[in-house]
């Protein structure tokens, strides 16, 4: 008798869950009531440009305090010297997160420098974007290092800090291709599904802990930051190569309002719910139809001159 009594009250339990997060999913941008961060301390990981650098100015605006990481040294600096110029407390550090070694030690020295990271931000990412037959063992390598093995390093630094205090945020900027599988992005791909895959147990594993960090994953499509240069789709309108400042918007929206699951555009949700259902064929048939099998074809990447 109990167990059924049990039963039916996690069932309960779960409907109201599910009808509180279709409602949050479904609410238009900047209605919740979103976290204060103003004094806390944020680390954004590959600060010098795109993504990286738009949220932490949107951070900065807040009133938070930035520790900025790139290897682009110059283009960290010019982050930095825009947060300096609106009076943003910031600092930014150089380093090359596919060698553990070295967040290691730059995570040591953000301790000392600031202490405690009250939300972490893993946003740093490359793409090699060739097939496979035809992509460099080393790029292959570089590519995990980067978008899935660092995510352990940069997290396995800060996250004790954030459990003793029972507060704190991590957050990993993934991508669709973390969920979808597409031509000439084998590498990327793989190691996009390595981050969604870390954020799910590492998700699990707070969970079960019972602590009150929260986790955050973003799954984008393409967006016009340089770092796809040259990609194309068929049908701009339904898959629209996005602007990083609404990216940014939704990934703002996300974290302050602790979502543990992004993904933009929204129609991509429906899009996810159904490739459990349709088999494989139907999906790569329409990823010809749709020109997602061909959008790497013209692929040039981020140009050294727009670092
Ligand atoms: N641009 C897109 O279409 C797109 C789509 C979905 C997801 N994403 C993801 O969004 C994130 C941000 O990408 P973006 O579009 O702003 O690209 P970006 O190239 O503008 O920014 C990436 C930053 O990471 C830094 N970086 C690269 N390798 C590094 C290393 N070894 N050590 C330290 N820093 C390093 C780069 O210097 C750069 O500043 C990435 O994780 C990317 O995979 C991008
Ligand atoms: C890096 O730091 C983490 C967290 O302190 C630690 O668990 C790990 O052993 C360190 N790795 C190396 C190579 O020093
Ligand atoms: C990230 O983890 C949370 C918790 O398990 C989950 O709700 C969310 O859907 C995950 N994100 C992805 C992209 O799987």
């Amino acid at each position: 008798m109990q167990d059924i009594i049990d039963s039916l009250f996690i069932t309960l339990k779960a409907i109201v869950l599910i009808i509180i997060s279709t409602v949050r999913n479904l609410v238009p941008t900047g209605i919740l009531p979103r976290k204060d961060v103003r004094g806390q301390t944020v680390l954004i990981t590959g600060a010098g440009s795109g993504l990286g650098r738009l949220m932490a100015y949107e951070f900065g605006k807040l009133g938070a305090r930035l520790v900025l990481w790139d290897i682009n040294e110059p283009g960290n600096e010019e982050t930095l010297a825009e947060l300096a110029r609106s009076g943003v407390e910031a600092k930014a550090y150089t380093l090359d997160l596919s060698d553990y070694n070295q967040i290691n030690h730059t995570a040591d020295l953000v301790k000392k420098d600031v202490g405690k990271v009250d939300i972490l931000i893993n946003n740093a990412g490359i793409v090699t974007g060739k097939k496979l037959l035809q992509c460099p063992d080393e790029l292959m390598v570089k590519t995990m290092a980067v978008n899935t093995n660092a995510l352990f390093f940069t997290t396995k630094n800060f996250l004790p800090a954030m459990l003793e205090s029972n507060r704190g945020h991590i957050v990993t900027i993934a991508s669709m291709a973390g969920k979808i599988g597409v031509t000439g992005l084998v590498d990327y791909c793989a190691s996009k599904h390595g981050a969604v895959g870390f954020n799910d147990s590492l998700a699990a594993e707070l969970y079960a802990q019972k602590k009150d960090v929260k986790t955050t994953v973003v799954c984008p499509i393409y967006i016009n930051t340089g770092m796809f240069d040259g990609i194309q789709t068929d049908w701009p309108t339904l898959l629209p190569i996005m602007e990083p400042e609404y990216v940014v918007e939704c990934i703002m929206e996300a974290v302050l309002t602790d979502r543990a699951f992004v993904s933009i555009p929204k129609f991509t949700y429906l899009f996810m719910a159904l490739t459990g259902l349709i088999p494989t064929e139907v999906t790569q048939m329409y990823g010809e139809y749709f020109g997602i099998s061909t959008s790497m074809d013209h692929f040039k990447g981020r140009q050294p001159q727009k670092a």
